[in-house]
Order: structure tokens, then C-alpha cells, then sequence
């Protein structure tokens, strides 16, 4: 899939005196059926995380406090996104190259992802998935 399928999402938020709530519904406001959740924390100022693709798996990214910068490569371009609220994420589409850097402290990335844990889902050398996607 191409870079331009990569898209931020805007989330349903539900305003209230009591304070905020968004949800996430998969196959609705996410183009596919979560299978599984995780979320990066304490992550120490400088420190890079992802730096892989994945052949099938979908995601969805949300900054659920903090900042960090989401950038997405397929290949040929890259896109750097500014995640910085709760009420919209990116979604990250198989064979896609990503890093996440500029972690604010305190920031929390969460996660959701089509599929469980597959370390044969990853690419995790810049060279194979460049030969994969054909712009090596
Ligand atoms: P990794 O996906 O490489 O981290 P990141 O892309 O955020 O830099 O995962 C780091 C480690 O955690 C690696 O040993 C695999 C393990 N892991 C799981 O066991 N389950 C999971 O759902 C995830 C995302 C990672």
C-alpha cells in the first residue's frame, strides 16, 4: 500500500465536564479488527523506537500523553507526523518503514494492531525491506 494510504484518523471525542472520552471501534473507525494492544512509556529523551516494517500487520498509532513524531517510509518518501492528542492517530498499513523519535517525558504511545505478536511479521533490515518494496 502506498505512503498516501497512511492517514491520520480522527477519533470520536465526547466532550463533558467530567472530562473527555474517545473511543476506537475496529473495522469502523479503524480499517481493521484489533487483535492486540500495546503502549511504549518512560521513554528516555533521545531514545528511538520502531525502525522496522511489518508484511501484513495494520496499526493504529495514538499519543495518549506527551508528544512524539511518528515517520513513515515506504520506500521512496517519508512522512513525519506530529502526534501530540489522544482524539486522532495514524494509521501505519503493512510494508511500511517507521521510527517513532522526540519523545517528550511522560509520553505515552499507544498502539493497536490487527494481529498478536509475530517476530516473522517484522523486517527488520532497512536493506531487505528496500529490495521488498523494490527501491533498492
Ligand atoms: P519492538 O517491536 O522491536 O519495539 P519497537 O518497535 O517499539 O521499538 O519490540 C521490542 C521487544 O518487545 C521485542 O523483543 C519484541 C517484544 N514485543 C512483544 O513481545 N510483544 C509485542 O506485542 C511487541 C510490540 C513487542
Amino acid at each position: 500500500m502506498p505512503l498516501k494510504d497512511c492517514q491520520i484518523i480522527d477519533l470520536p471525542k465526547i466532550t463533558d465536564v467530567r472530562g473527555n472520552l474517545t473511543f476506537v471501534e475496529g473495522n469502523n473507525h479503524v480499517p481493521f479488527d484489533i487483535k492486540r494492544v500495546y503502549y511504549l512509556y518512560d521513554v528516555p529523551g533521545g531514545s528511538d523506537r520502531g525502525e522496522h516494517a511489518h508484511k501484513e500487520l495494520h496499526q493504529f498509532v495514538i499519543c495518549m500523553s506527551g508528544s512524539f513524531d511518528l515517520v513513515l517510509d515506504d520506500g521512496f518518501e517519508a512522512k513525519r507526523f506530529h502526534l501530540n492528542r489522544s482524539y486522532y492517530g495514524v494509521y501505519v498499513c503493512p510494508m511500511m518503514w517507521r521510527y517513532l523519535d522526540n519523545f517528550s517525558s511522560g509520553s505515552v504511545c499507544m498502539v493497536m494492531a490487527s494481529d498478536t505478536y509475530k517476530e516473522s511479521d517484522y523486517i527488520r533490515d532497512r536493506g531487505e525491506f528496500l529490495q521488498a518494496v523494490g527501491a533498492a
